[in-house]
């Protein structure tokens, strides 16, 4: 298998699979450099310094308040209107194996305190799994979550769209949202409105048919992963050529069914429609700087410490 990146966003442009003697290609794209500037899907970029939503845009750290950069209405999503998915990166080393990134994000950068240094590892291994390594330290405590944002679809990019993927997600809880993104309620059992991804499941049965899933068009949705399983998720193309394994240290995992790709422009002079590819974003659940009390590890970076998180994407090819 073939891999191809980009120093603009630290962007993972390109994953092709040798199946049954061709090349598919299993990630969503665009053709050229302007077309990744402009679109607002966040393709394949690396996402910082904070994943997901932040309710109306403010954290407070020790007292003081901090006004983040607002783009989604008065919220933040994927780190505010500058994140590092629209950052040069600088490439500290590449191989044909691994590729290092870094990027120097500023005190204050995005309304963000502390200077942080951040480092993303792309590893490519002989057993066709691509590794993501993130590591950060920082001057000031700030939150950090890192993630990637690849959309998947794993029967080939131009067929039409994941519908008939399955998915399989080991987590017992889940966290609704509002129309905005912004979870409205504690983590709730996976039971509840049809939400249980424990067994293998059709991402197409019943898919609008929640009411959860209603108010987001589709998955949009936070799982909080069983720490006692090794697998986050496993991911099985409609033709059952291709299987993906997800797997990470990071305690959530963001299952986005590519609800809003319509008119994203793609690799051949055309557009993407919805649920064209599924992002599978391992992170902190999303507005966490707000819910200290969620049973996961702090997001917040202190500056003695160093932020290290894993994904590894790993691929079983028939
Ligand atoms: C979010 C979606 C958002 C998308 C942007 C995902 O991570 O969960 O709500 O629309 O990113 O492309």
């Amino acid at each position: 298998m073939t891999i191809k990146l980009s120093n603009w966003g630290a962007t993972w442009l390109s994953c092709q699979l040798p199946v049954a003697g061709q090349n598919r290609e299993v990630l969503l794209g665009c053709k050229n450099l302007e077309q990744y500037a402009q679109q607002k899907a966040y393709l394949g970029a690396t996402i910082g310094r904070y994943a997901n939503r932040i309710a109306n845009a403010t954290i407070e750290i020790n007292g003081i308040n901090y006004s983040l950069s607002a783009n989604q209405g008065t919220n933040q999503l994927h780190g505010g209107k500058f994140g590092f998915d629209k950052q040069l990166w600088h490439i500290q080393s590449q191989s044909d194996k691994q590729v290092i990134f870094t990027l120097i994000s500023p005190d204050g950068d995005q309304g963000f305190p502390g200077e942080l240094k951040v480092e993303v590892t792309y590893k490519l291994t002989d057993d066709n799994q691509v590794i993501l390594s993130f590591n950060a330290i920082t001057t000031k405590t700030t939150p950090v979550n890192l993630t990637n944002h690849a959309y998947f679809n794993l029967d080939g990019e131009t067929s039409k769209d994941i519908l008939n993927h399955t998915l399989q997600v080991n987590a017992d809880f889940y966290l609704p949202v509002d129309h905005s993104g912004i979870p409205n309620s504690d983590l709730v059992s996976v039971n509840q409105y049809d939400m249980d991804l424990r067994r293998p499941k059709f991402i197409a049965e019943r898919f609008l048919e929640s009411p959860i899933r209603q108010i987001t068009g589709g998955y949009d949705h936070a799982y909080l992963l069983n720490k006692s399983q090794s697998i986050a998720a496993k991911l099985i193309s409609a033709d059952k050529k291709v299987k993906m394994n997800v797997k990470t240290t990071l305690p959530a995992l963001q299952i986005y069914t590519g609800n809003f790709l319509k008119h994203t422009p793609n690799r051949h002079n055309g557009q993407y429609n919805n649920f064209a590819g599924i992002a599978l974003e391992a992170q902190f659940l999303p507005d966490s700087p707000h819910h200290p009390d969620w049973p996961q590890p702090s997001c917040y970076l202190e500056p003695q410490q160093t932020y290290h998180h894993q994904i590894c994407y790993q691929f079983d090819i028939k």
